[in-house]
């Protein structure tokens, strides 16, 4: 008899025939995120569950488990997993970093390239048929990246890879973390560590790049949004929780900032009648930093590689917590 894998989405046609060939595998149809009460009926014959950044696997979820082996996430993040909790149901918790690193950094300069020089507000003008004036002096300005302070808030591997694409284009680069990176590090990427008040108060574009926490929920409010310069851009893809969404709002609205460029929202999805699509200086995307073909086939072969591991009781080539 084969262990039972349950699947809250389908993955690649490659992941799931080599899923099958070892484990009887379910995969979740009907409605997106998966429902609770579904979920957590599952989750008490399954031996191993692969699941998704919507999915919440929380302390309730965990405890109607009674095989199982792994929590397989596809997905860098992993906030939306209790993983203290797993860890003390000793279920392994398997996620995917690395493979999805250059794929986020290359969507968090595409987002700061975007809003500095007015990309995406260029397209709607002449979607909305608004082109009229053609070449002038002031027309459409964005700003230069050249010779610009890009404040990076968490210098980890996206934040390190986005330094070495802001390096190219003759960027400052500075960051803050908890812990200085080694200086050959700093000396590589040209990144100058700096106290969290001078990225705030010195940068011309803030890139987020810190997981969410207790630490984290909400830390960009208006209070720090009103310390930035009044031209500076704020980028954010890693979670929508670490920003104040009402506050960035209206510091948008009232020019306390210039610009943001978002891939992640407090609530994903957004709808088109949320505040920020009003706002012709902010750039939207759905939640897209790993999206590429190439990278989610390696999420997708880390997160079976994960799978096997932990169901065989060892721990996963990425592991959170046991
Ligand atoms: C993740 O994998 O957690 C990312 O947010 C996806 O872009």
């Amino acid at each position: 008899m084969k262990n039972k894998v349950f699947l809250t989405r389908t993955l690649h046609d490659f992941a799931l025939k080599e899923l099958k060939k070892r484990y009887q595998v379910e995969i979740h149809s009907g409605k997106i995120p998966i429902p609770k009460t579904k979920l957590r009926s599952k989750i008490k014959e399954i031996d191993g569950l692969v699941c998704f950044p919507y999915d919440k696997i929380d302390k309730e979820v965990i405890n109607c488990a009674e095989n199982l082996k792994v929590i397989s996430t596809y997905s860098v993040g992993f906030d939306h997993i209790d993983t203290e909790h797993a860890k003390k149901k000793k279920i392994r918790v398997g996620y995917t970093p690395e493979v999805l690193t250059d794929a986020t950094a290359d969507l968090a300069f595409s987002l700061l390239l975007d809003i500095s020089r007015r990309v995406s507000e260029g397209d709607r003008i002449i979607r909305n048929g608004k082109w009229k004036e053609i070449y002038g002096a002031y027309d459409y300005v964005g700003v230069d990246l050249q010779g610009k302070t890009l404040g990076i808030l968490g210098l980890g591997r996206i934040g390190s890879t986005l330094a070495k694409r802001a390096k190219a284009f003759d960027m400052k680069i500075t960051y803050h973390n908890r812990k200085h990176v080694s200086k050959s590090k700093e000396k590589s990427l040209n990144a100058k560590y700096v106290s969290f008040e001078k990225l705030i108060t010195e940068s011309d574009f803030i890139s987020i790049h810190v997981p969410h926490t207790k630490e984290t929920d909400k830390l960009f409010d208006m209070k720090i949004l009103k310390k930035m310069k009044k031209t500076a851009f704020l980028i954010n893809t890693s979670r929508g929780k670490v920003i104040n969404e009402k506050d960035l709002v209206v510091a948008l609205k009232k020019r306390v900032i210039s610009g943001a460029g978002l891939d992640v929202f407090e609530t994903e999805p957004i709808s088109g009648k949320h505040p920020f699509v009003k706002l012709s200086n902010i750039v939207l995307a759905p939640h897209i930093g790993s999206s590429s073909k190439e990278t989610r086939a390696k999420m997708a072969q880390i997160t079976v590689k994960n799978l096997d591991l932990g169901m065989k009781g060892k721990k996963p080539i990425y592991s959170v917590g046991y």
